[in-house]
């Protein structure tokens, strides 16, 4: 075989990581190949400077690349540490909590703003990113929708400064366009607005950062896991069956090989409608239990049910969330919601292994 770069990946290919299953080119850690004639020099990116599998997957690698090359080959190889190269992405922010659903309108912004404040409620420390970049209404369900963060120079760069209100930090790509304008950005636009939230946010230490999806699937999605490593996703439907084939769609989406992140569970909103007059009726406007069942059958926790409330939607309207008013039936509601999603979250991270950033690809 030439001696090029490409086949030296694949050689390279049959060294496993030691007490792994799975291979260093896989796990990234060869970079940088270089030839010259019969010397092969490249990087082998470790976790630790002191990596006890430096020596035997060097050695290893020499070893193959002598075999199939020939043993007049030079091998050289530098072993460096992952540490040092790329800093962690937001390292006080210990869960970043996606808020996505398969279809619009389903209450996405109305659940992560009341979890928001029932997770400031119980005392944690919580941010709330804004990307819908279709309808940003974050700011309006907040009552902000005409402040203007403002920019703070910390340690040499400019940072966004969060609004913070009932207790959640939080900014929106609607501060940044005016209105009606983010319906027509482009792509690459709003994405690097995302990014700009994201990385530029001023989110110092934070419990759980959500983030407000837009229906479906779309680049935002992509953005969004490739610019941090999220923790989780939350899908919110509606009992109806149109809405339960797009959460499919979304939970599938969130599995893929590519993307990664684990589901935490499911939010049946608007459940069932019960007018004040009469407290003891239930009127099932979009089916019953329809998100449950298809949360049992997707072996996925079912979060909680919200019923169509109409003090919910007037607090969306006047910037004054329900779970505010803790004390309230709708306050306990979100709480016990926020509660659920905390059990789920500690089991994902019992369970699963920390979600990687996904790796942008060059095409
Ligand atoms: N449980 C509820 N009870 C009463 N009204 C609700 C409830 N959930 C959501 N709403 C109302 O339904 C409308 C849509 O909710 P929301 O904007 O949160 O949906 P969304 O999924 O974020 O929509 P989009 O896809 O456009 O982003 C809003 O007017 C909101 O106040
Ligand atoms: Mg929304």
């Amino acid at each position: 075989m030439a001696i090029v770069p490409k086949n030296i990946s694949d050689t390279l290919q049959r060294i496993l990581y030691p007490g792994s299953d799975k291979n260093i080119i896989e796990l990234e850690m060869v970079q940088e190949i270089r030839i010259a004639g019969k010397r092969i020099s490249f990087s082998l990116i470790f976790q630790k400077e002191d990596d006890p599998a430096i020596r035997p997957v060097s050695e290893a690698c020499t070893d193959e690349i002598r075999r199939e090359y020939g043993n007049d080959c030079e091998v050289a190889i530098t072993p460096k540490s992952s540490a040092r190269m790329a800093p962690p992405v937001l390292p006080g922010v210990k869960n970043i909590i996606a808020i996505a659903s398969g279809k619009g309108g389903v209450g996405k912004s109305t659940m992560a703003v009341n979890l928001a404040v029932a997770l400031a409620n119980r005392g944690a420390k919580v941010g709330l990113v804004d990307a819908d970049i279709f309808g940003p209404s974050i700011p309006k369900m907040f009552g902000e929708e005409d402040s203007h963060p403002y920019f703070e120079k910390i340690d040499g760069r400019d940072r966004i400064v969060p609004i913070e209100k009932f207790g959640v930090k939080f900014l929106s790509i609607g501060f940044f366009a005016k209105k009606d304008d983010a319906l027509i950005w482009r792509g690459p636009v709003a994405s690097n607005a995302l990014k700009q939230l994201m990385m530029d946010g001023n989110w110092g230490e934070l419990d759980f950062l959500l983030v407000d999806l837009p229906p479906g699937t779309s680049d935002i999605h992509l953005t969004l896991v490739q610019t941090v490593a999220v923790t989780g996703a939350v899908i919110i439907t509606t009992p109806q069956d149109v809405a339960l084939a797009d959460v499919v769609k979304g939970v599938s989406m969130f599995n893929s090989k590519s993307i990664n992140v684990p589901v935490l569970g499911i939010i049946e909103n608007m459940s069932w409608f019960t007018p004040e007059e009469l407290p003891e009726n239930k009127y099932y406007i979009f089916g019953k239990d329809g998100g449950k069942d298809l949360a049992a059958k997707m072996d996925l926790p079912l979060l909680g049910q919200v019923p169509l409330v109409m003090s919910i939607r007037e607090g969306a309207d006047s910037g004054l969330p329900a779970a505010v008013n803790e004390e309230s039936a709708t306050g306990i509601a979100f709480g016990d919601l926020a509660e659920e999603l905390i059990v789920q979250l500690e089991r994902r991270n019992i369970y699963f292994k920390p979600t990687e950033k996904v790796k942008v690809r060059r095409r």
